[in-house]
């Protein structure tokens, strides 16, 4: 059975999308089956992975809203063991017709159960809302990965998450756990993100991984170039953190195990 990690922040801009790809893609390396769902619908997932597949037309709306199957809006990737399912602009209209839908929080949970058995990891990447796609997300995963971008007023927000996660552990979904929150776009330089990392290990006391994002231009340039950093510079820093991150998830998960 995968184990379901949503990536989720409701500010934009904190490396929730570079984060998703960059996880899914070291999964899928280290021969891990991973399914990556983008739930934005600014698809920046979809883009950032544009030549990695071909699109057949389906995507996650039309397994939301038009009830296709699952499987239909899955493809494969040119990474062996990474598969995604694509979205596009369409979705900004689920968070609207969600509402009027009945267990319109466990749509997604619905759509999802026959797929994880084929799985070892199902990564879904929320937009930059707490509206219904990621109460969907939320509702669905087993944790949750809380990016945090190294930069003023980090923490600004945070609450307003931490009490929506509570509340989808009271009422939605008991089994929700934190993965872990993640310091991205760190630049060792600035005394700046010296303190947010100082901050956020604070606020999130043992939640926070040891492995920090270098901020490193070559990740921001590899989705222009349709590709996971690791297939764009493997050499680069930013591949090399997103490897150290999944190694580090992998030995917590281990730890937990035993
Ligand atoms: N570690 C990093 N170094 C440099 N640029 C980054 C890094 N992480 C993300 N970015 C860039 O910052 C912007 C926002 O990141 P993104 O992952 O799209 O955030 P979100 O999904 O939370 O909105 C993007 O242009 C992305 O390429
Ligand atoms: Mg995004």
């Amino acid at each position: 059975m995968g184990k379901i990690i949503a990536f989720a922040n409701q500010k934009g801009g904190v490396g929730k999308t570079t984060t998703a790809i960059n996880v899914a893609a070291s999964l899928a390396v280290s021969e891990f089956k991973t399914l990556l769902v983008d739930l934005d619908p600014q698809s920046n997932a979809t883009t950032g992975l544009s030549e990695m597949f071909t699109p057949n037309g389906t995507t996650i709306y039309d397994v939301l809203i038009r009830e296709k199957p699952m499987s239909k809006g899955i493809r494969k990737t040119a990474l062996e063991y990474l598969d995604l399912v694509p979205s596009t602009h369409d979705l900004v209209g689920a968070e609207i017709e969600l509402v009027g839908m009945l267990a319109r929080e466990y749509r997604l949970r619905d759509c999802i159960k026959r797929q994880v058995k084929k799985y070892d990891y199902v990564l879904l990447d929320c937009p930059p809302s707490l509206g219904l796609l990621t109460l969907n997300a939320l509702s669905s995963s087993d944790s949750v990965l809380i990016p945090i971008q190294c930069e003023y007023f980090a923490l600004e927000g945070l609450s307003q998450l931490l009490q929506t996660i509570r509340l989808v552990q009271r009422h939605l979904n008991t089994k929700l756990d934190i993965e872990g929150v993640l310091i991205t776009m760190y630049d060792g330089r600035l005394n700046l993100s010296k303190q947010v990392e100082k901050e956020v290990r604070q606020y999130f006391n043992g939640k926070t991984f040891k492995t920090v994002i270098r901020r490193n231009v070559r990740l921001s340039e590899a989705p222009s170039f349709g590709k996971p950093i690791l297939l764009y510079e493997a050499n680069s820093p930013g591949a090399q953190d997103y490897l150290t991150l999944v190694q580090e998830m992998l030995n917590r998960g281990n730890k937990k195990a035993r």
